[in-house]
């Protein structure tokens, strides 16, 4: 059959066209949060069903995450029960405006952070009633509550709510991430914390590791839920972002780790020996809030690698790539098997980390699709790459949705 240049054309653009909704639903998907209808959520307490969460205190020793049991039961149990992770934790008292008159307003206005069915690891749930689940938390600057829901995802029931758990100081800063600055003597620190401008002076403790460690102020942002586009960012996939916060460490002194090659005379006859040597210059720095009655609040510590300056003879080992998505450690929330896949990507880096120079996550970010919450847990997941070795991100014209990313 013959085909001219015009017929060929079409042909072209419909592989084409096929091709990007191809990547887009396979790399897009569906968010797992968005299976769940909370909007249409009903009450149905139940005297003799309860959920239990434990330990109700975390990050007592400083750390972001932790794990944690939820024990739960229901006198009326069913396949398709699943636990809700809230935070805050008085999520039933958030209700969302009518969008218009003929919607009537929804009872429950939060979307639940993360779930997972009440039988995930109980397999007898169905029979006796009874379950557990262990769940990782990270500290997202709120307390949590965790909630017992029947009737599946689009017509929920609330059955239980637990006690509250929460972190020792939810407001800590946490989640570094490193970008190499505009010049090649500087590196860009962000984080998260919950202290606005109003409350504290945030600023990065950093310097050469052993040497003097000098103050940099950083500058403030967050964004409010009248300033994001449409549901459901603006609606049950809203949770306050907290306050990002941005400091220029500058006039870094230059990393120097010179290849040499070196010919040892017992290996000459069978291959040349490389052998690294020089200095590397190692900073270390710390997330700092200066509370204004002068006492400071902390983060651990971490450390970086300074940049070599321009046209230095040095090898850059350099890693580019994207539409990673984000994952729960737990479990939970799976839904769409590609996100699976970001906890190995995540794995793999922190395992060759001390090969890598320069991390280039090239757009199509964590998937949030809206629900902001998610966007914290993926600060988290690349929390041990990106605060260690600049961490570079762009986005694709795929993630122009409202903060879907
Ligand atoms: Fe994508």
């Amino acid at each position: 059959m013959f085909v001219g240049m015009r017929g060929l054309r079409m042909i072209m653009w419909t592989i084409l066209l096929v091709l990007a909704i191809l990547h887009r639903a396979s790399s897009h998907g569906i968010q797992p949060l968005s299976r769940i209808a909370i909007h249409k959520a009903t009450l149905a307490l139940d005297n003799l069903a309860y959920v239990k969460a434990s330990p109700t205190v975390l990050g007592l020793n400083g750390q972001n995450t932790e794990w944690i049991t939820v024990e739960y039961s229901s006198p009326n149990p069913s396949m398709d029960d699943w636990i809700g992770v809230f935070s805050p934790a008085n999520f039933s008292a958030s209700t969302c405006p009518a969008e218009n008159p003929r919607v009537y307003p929804p009872l429950l206005c939060s979307a639940p952070i993360k779930f997972q069915y009440a039988n995930y690891t109980s397999p007898d749930y169905k029979v006796n009633g009874k379950g557990s689940l262990k769940l990782q938390l990270i500290n997202q600057r709120s307390d949590f509550s965790f909630a017992l829901f029947s009737n599946g995802f689009l017509n929920p029931k609330l059955v239980a709510v637990s006690n509250t758990v929460s972190f020792a100081n939810p407001n800590v800063p946490v989640y570094p991430r490193l970008a190499q600055g505009k010049q090649w003597d500087e590196m860009a620190v962000t984080w998260t914390s919950g202290y606005g401008i109003d409350e504290a002076e945030p600023f990065v403790q950093w310097g050469p590791k052993g040497g003097h460690q000098q103050h940099s102020p950083a500058v403030t942002l967050t964004f409010e839920r009248s300033s994001v586009c449409g549901a459901p960012a603006r609606t049950i996939g809203w949770r306050d972002p907290g306050y990002i916060h941005t400091s220029f460490l500058k006039e870094l002194w230059p990393n120097r780790v010179y290849s040499l090659r070196l010919l040892m005379f017992l290996k000459s006859l069978i291959s040349d020996t490389y052998l690294d040597i020089g200095i590397e210059i190692w900073y270390t720095y710390k997330l700092g809030h200066r509370l204004f009655n002068s006492t400071y609040v902390w983060s651990q510590e971490y450390q970086f690698r300074a940049s070599p300056f321009p046209g230095q003879n040095s090898l850059q080992r350099v890693v580019i790539f994207g539409d990673m998505g984000k994952d729960e450690a737990d479990g939970s929330n799976e839904y769409n098997n590609f996100q699976r896949g970001s906890l190995n990507t995540t794995k793999q880096l922190i395992k060759d980390l001390k090969n890598i120079d320069i991390v280039f996550h090239i757009g199509d970010i964590c998937y949030a699709n809206g629900y902001i919450s998610q966007w914290d847990q993926f600060t988290a997941q690349i929390e041990p790459i990106a605060s260690a070795v600049p961490y570079m991100l762009a986005r694709l014209a795929t993630s122009m949705l409202c903060l879907s990313l």
